[in-house]
């Protein structure tokens, strides 16, 4: 039997981070706004239904750019105060019977087909949890709470992308238990509840816009994708 397959794109922060009056995943990269980049680049691999996490006050300017663009947009859940509580709002109202669940960064525009569907066959071979990483390239340093610093080998880390992908239950379960300040991403989630996350190759290319800067650089690798 085909596994049903759910993608949650999370998009209702803020993005203070960024600091324009716009949020980053409502900003235009090549035309559109990054968060249409994300739903096309997810929609394309035809493997699922895509949800969108949106806060209460971005729901009418997200109608409005998608009339401007005579885009169709996925059904819409309202988030929450942090990405924990969006994932769970998404989880709760839209991912009841999935099989399979997805969680992306809507500030991830660049993703490609290929790495979604490979992270998908890994979760239907069997495992219960699959995330992309990227080795760390710069050199790296811990501070301790004495504002001690001390070098680290850098090969023993690794630094997480999205889309993160779930066995359905096992994210199910993960999000019935309580809220942590831990929490930055699902599998930090999952691996609360002792469930094994297994690493696969990221993207170079799969960066989350956070500053004014990620943009240009996303555009630029759009045009070059584009050639
Ligand atoms: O802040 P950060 O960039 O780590 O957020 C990661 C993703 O989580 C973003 O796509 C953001 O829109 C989403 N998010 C959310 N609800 C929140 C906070 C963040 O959907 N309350």
């Amino acid at each position: 039997m085909r596994a049903s397959v759910l993608h949650i794109v999370v998009a209702a922060g803020s993005g203070s981070r960024f600091g324009a009056e716009v949020p980053k995943q409502f900003c235009y990269m090549g035309g559109l706004p990054v968060l249409m980049h994300t739903v096309n680049a997810l929609r394309h691999t035809g493997s699922g239904e895509v949800v969108i996490v949106l806060s209460t006050d971005m729901v009418d300017y997200w109608n409005t750019l998608c009339e401007k663009h005579g885009f169709r947009s996925p059904d819409i859940v309202i988030g929450g105060a942090t990405r924990w509580q969006s994932v769970r709002n998404a989880i709760v109202s839209k991912g009841i019977c999935a099989d399979i669940i997805s969680v992306h960064d809507g500030a991830r525009p660049l993703l490609s087909p290929n790495l979604i569907t490979r992270l998908i066959s890994e979760v239907k071979s069997g495992s219960h949890a699959v995330i992309p990483v990227m080795p760390v390239t710069d050199s790296i340093r811990r501070v301790d709470v004495n504002g001690e610093n001390v070098a680290v080998d850098r090969k023993s880390y690794f630094a997480v992308q999205t889309p993160q992908v779930f066995d359905g239950n096992v994210l199910r379960e993960a999000y019935s238990k309580t809220e942590s300040p831990l929490f930055t991403d699902d599998a930090s989630v999952v691996e609360s509840i002792g469930v094994k996350v297994t690493l696969t190759e990221g993207e170079p290319t799969n960066i989350k816009i956070t500053h004014p800067l990620d943009l240009a650089i996303a555009e630029a690798i759009l045009n070059d994708i584009k050639k």
